[in-house]
């Protein structure tokens, strides 16, 4: 996720494009740019770092120019730094882009082919190259435009400018957002309307699929590939500046619950082929004849990662059946871990800057074993140092409880799960054909699953003056009670214990009365009976149960006081599914008690000392 603003009008667009930025900063602070007119040429100035840098960069410069861009990068392809810094140009294109192309690789060998210079690592640049290509053959910028994108496979949100037509802007989109704005002879494009708030409150939303010619003028909105002329709707935005900048949400945790669709659309994008049943696994460096000769995998993770780590282990172990062991990375230093011959590593980090996970992930090296990052940030430690990186571009999580990136860590180690059980052939490809089927449901059910929210506030309406909760879960989806426990006690403050069903009996019903709220998981799985006798337990002593269960699954009415039906997926992905509701019940609970959500007390985003 990155931010993309655009100005055309009457004012000096370089303080426009420097504030705009400022209020994308929360979509991407590891490099950032801008391109603007000097006459007929475009300057381009970029820097690694946070906008600030960018802005002391040019301090004390008179740059004046009415047309230009700006970037602010969140890194997926290549590493954080000047050269991969937006915006990109070839000859007198020059572009930023929001997005993955998912055949620039292809693309870009092509393109060298035929003696195009790349100056960057990124996914972005085949875009200007394409565009150049198709200029120097006669087309003018439209036509190259609409040209270049028919080769272009992926998420793009792109702005661009050409210094032979120095009054217009272009601005096409697929897949990732991209708004304009409207203002008096002036107009403006960005990834969310925060960026140009402050100037105008008159919004067109693009759509997929189409693009926008902007001049000082006016706007004309064509579709990319039919060229036919769209008539868009103007919408005027009530928002408040910190409101919009949460994309109308009240809270960043909220805003990142609701981004799991698009998250984990991300995450699955170009990473397996249903044609031939494969694994794209190529940023994690494991050939396939590597991973027929694992025989021992160690997951090593903090916090909620961690929990993501317990999900993995009954993936790989059910799916797969290699041994793997979890272990929580401040623990697995200090015992002397027995590292056999043929053992992987794979930590999971979403920031990559948790100290007690570094440690881990050096320690392990320095024991002999391979290891592999499952990773949200491109560029940190954990993905530099790594052997390889799953990265699981599910966009900057602000918010310091985590919930888009765990669900798409649990999407991740589901498809490495399958990709070693095909090396180990433990699994028909068939069966491989009904995961992927599966996982490319995936968004839409979690998009359906999100219409819970209601019936969610309710429950926690009902419960926020408890002191304390229990959460049962069992199998793959005790790790989801931890999670749901984990994420009330950092939000809302309240006590809570994660508990795998079957141990209640041997210690934790003795706490269970007419006060004690006792959250239980019941998906349709083969220990389904199991968790009903427990959730008779529990109701038999007085205690209240909340059930979350598979739709069409009556049998839990009766034992629960309130009950949260789930979509059905397979085994596999209902964790995800089902951590759903548990999120969203630590956030209502949390807004009820008026504790700060974002910023719980005490906790940090990411944990850097040990
Ligand atoms: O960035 P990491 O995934 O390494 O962070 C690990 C934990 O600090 C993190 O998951 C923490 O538990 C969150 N606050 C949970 O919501």
């Amino acid at each position: 996720m990155c931010g993309i603003i655009g100005y055309i009008g009457n004012r000096n667009a370089i303080p426009v494009l420097i504030n705009g930025l400022k209020r994308l900063e929360y979509r991407g602070y590891d490099s950032a740019g801008i391109a603007f007119f000097n006459g007929n040429k475009i300057n381009v100035r970029r820097c690694a770092g946070k906008i600030k840098d960018l802005e002391v960069s040019i301090k004390g410069e008179k740059l004046r120019s009415f047309t230009g861009l700006g970037h602010t990068r969140w890194a997926t392809h290549g590493k954080p730094s000047e050269e991969n810094a937006h915006p990109h140009r070839s000859g007198g294109i020059v572009l930023v882009h929001n997005g993955i192309i998912e055949n620039y690789f292809e693309l870009k060998e092509e393109l060298k082919g035929k003696g195009h210079v790349f100056t960057s690592e990124t996914d972005t640049e085949v875009i200007c190259h394409l565009i150049h290509s198709y200029s120097r053959k006669g087309l003018d910028f439209e036509a190259a435009t609409r040209a270049a994108l028919k080769h272009v496979e992926g998420a793009y949100a792109i702005g661009i400018i050409n210094e032979s037509e120095p009054d217009k802007i272009l601005a096409v989109k697929k897949d990732s957002p991209l708004v304009l704005g409207l203002g008096e002879g002036e107009f403006f494009i960005a990834s969310d309307i925060p960026a140009f708030l402050k100037y105008t409150k008159d919004v067109i939303i693009l759509d997929n699929g189409e693009m926008a010619s902007i001049t000082r003028k006016g706007v004309s909105v064509s579709g990319i590939a039919n060229k036919k002329p769209v008539k868009k709707e103007i919408a005027n935005i009530t928002w408040s500046p910190t409101m919009a900048e949460k994309g109308g949400y009240k809270h960043f945790m909220l805003k990142e619950i609701n981004e799991q669709p698009r998250a984990i659309a991300d995450t699955i994008r170009g990473r397996f082929s249903l044609e031939k049943g494969e694994v794209n696994l190529d940023e994690f460096s494991l050939a396939e004849s590597e991973l027929k000769k694992l025989n021992k995998i160690f997951l090593v993770a903090c916090g909620t990662s961690w929990h993501a780590a317990l999900v993995g282990k009954y993936i790989i172990e059910d799916m797969a059946r290699v041994p793997c062991e979890v272990d929580i990375a401040s623990e697995f230093r200090y015992r002397r871990p027995l590292l056999p011959k043929g053992s992987l590593v794979i930590v999971i980090t979403q920031s990559g800057e948790t100290a007690d996970t570094l440690a881990a992930q050096r320690e392990s090296g320095k024991l002999g074993a391979k290891v592999l990052s499952i990773c949200n940030v491109v560029g940190s430690t954990s993905a530099r140092e790594a052997d390889g990186v799953f990265f699981t571009h599910s966009g900057p999580e602000i918010g310091v409880a985590s919930t888009k990136a765990f669900t798409t860590q649990l999407t991740g180690l589901y498809l490495f799960a399958i990709a070693l059980a095909k090396a180990k052939e433990k699994i028909r490809s068939d069966d491989i054909r009904e995961l992927f089927n599966e996982l490319l449901q995936l968004p839409e059910k979690v998009e359906q699953s999100l219409k819970i929210n209601d019936a969610v506030l309710k429950i926690a309406k009902r419960f926020y003056h408890a002191r304390d909760f229990l959460y049962l879960g069992r199998g793959i989806n005790y790790p989801i009670a931890l999670e749901g426990a984990l994420k009330l006690k950092e939000i809302s403050y309240i006590h809570a214990e994660g508990y795998p069903a079957g141990e209640m009996k041997h210690g934790p019903i003795a706490l269970i009365d007419n006060n004690m709220p006792v959250l239980a998981l019941a998906p349709d799985d083969k220990v389904l009976e199991k968790i009903l006798s427990n959730m008779e337990e529990v109701k038999s002593r007085g205690g209240k149960v909340i059930a979350v269960a598979t739709e069409g699954n009556t049998r839990v009415l009766s034992r629960a006081s309130n009950v949260l039906f789930m979509p059905k997926t397979n085994y596999y992905l209902t964790p995800i599914i089902f951590s759903i509701p548990l999120h969203l019940l630590a956030y209502h609970m949390a807004v009820l008690k008026k504790c700060n959500v974002d910023q719980p007390r005490n906790l940090a985003k990411s944990v850097t000392v040990e």
